[in-house]
């Protein structure tokens, strides 16, 4: 028997968000998770068709949604999460933009073809491995006929699948247009180190915060990142973490 509150279950994610005042993961501030993003929005770039009607799928606190908010219009965005908290937080940061509190397996039925395209960034590796189909089903219910999908994952050792694991995944209810890895490995582990260094000292009182609760390392400008990015590229398997799939709804 499973516990409730085992490993991505919503008591699980409410417990995470208890135990900080934005999102678990350093959404906010690494840039290594705006390359990722940047990435991702470079994929929807690549249908065919203005997309101008989007649902971004475990939004977190909001942070993908605001940048896609500057590609589409406001009125035709929605982020959604099964986490109050992290609805709430969002709706706190991004005012002017429409959140609401969903959980992605009843997203089909409620909001059946009204979108152009769905963003799941970071959800899957979530989700019981008998409900990845169902939560799969329930993104494509959302898309009009032919509408876009986008979807990231970490790779790595189970929880995490494989970059085949994960396309065969998506692969099994939309049709694959493509995909592509990155390799932000080391950058992660390097904010990771540069948070606890910074944190260290600061308690030391060495040095001040960036005023806005932010490491300093979160200043590391995103054309830095992408050129540690591309140089990782060549140390493969060592750095690869993130795949990136962008997939259209067969029906
Ligand atoms: C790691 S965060 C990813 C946030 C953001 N999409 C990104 O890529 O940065 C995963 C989010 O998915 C949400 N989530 C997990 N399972 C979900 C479900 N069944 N329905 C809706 N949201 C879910 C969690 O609450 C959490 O906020």
């Amino acid at each position: 028997m499973q516990r409730s509150d085992h490993y991505g279950s919503l008591e699980w994610f409410e417990r995470e968000y208890g135990k900080v005042s934005e999102d678990p993961w350093g959404l906010t501030w690494r840039p290594s998770q705006w390359l990722r993003y940047r990435r991702a929005l470079d994929a929807l770039e690549m249908a065919e068709e203005p997309l101008s009607k989007i649902i971004d799928v475990g939004c977190a606190t909001g942070d993908f949604t605001h940048l896609l908010s500057k590609q589409v219009g406001r009125e035709s965005l929605l982020g959604v999460d099964f986490v109050d908290s992290a609805v709430e937080r969002a709706r706190q940061r991004f005012p002017s933009l429409n959140f609401a509190t969903e959980s992605i397996f009843d997203l089909g039925e409620k909001y059946p073809a009204q979108f152009d395209a769905v963003a799941c960034l970071e959800v899957f590796y979530y989700i019981d491995r008998l409900q990845r189909p169902a939560a799969l089903q329930s993104l494509s219910g959302v898309l009009r006929r032919g509408g876009y999908a986008v979807f990231s994952s970490l790779i790595g050792p189970p929880p995490h699948f494989s970059n085949q694991e994960f396309l065969d995944l998506v692969g099994s209810e939309f049709q694959i247009i493509g995909f592509e890895t990155l390799y932000l490995r080391w950058i992660s582990l390097l904010e990771k180190a540069g948070n606890k260094f910074e944190r260290l000292i600061q308690r030391f009182g060495r040095l001040e915060g960036n005023g806005q609760g932010r490491p300093h390392i979160g200043r590391l400008p995103l054309p830095a990142v992408a050129a540690i990015e591309k140089w990782s590229r060549t140390l493969k398997r060592l750095t690869a973490s993130h795949t990136i799939i962008l997939a259209q709804a067969r029906t």
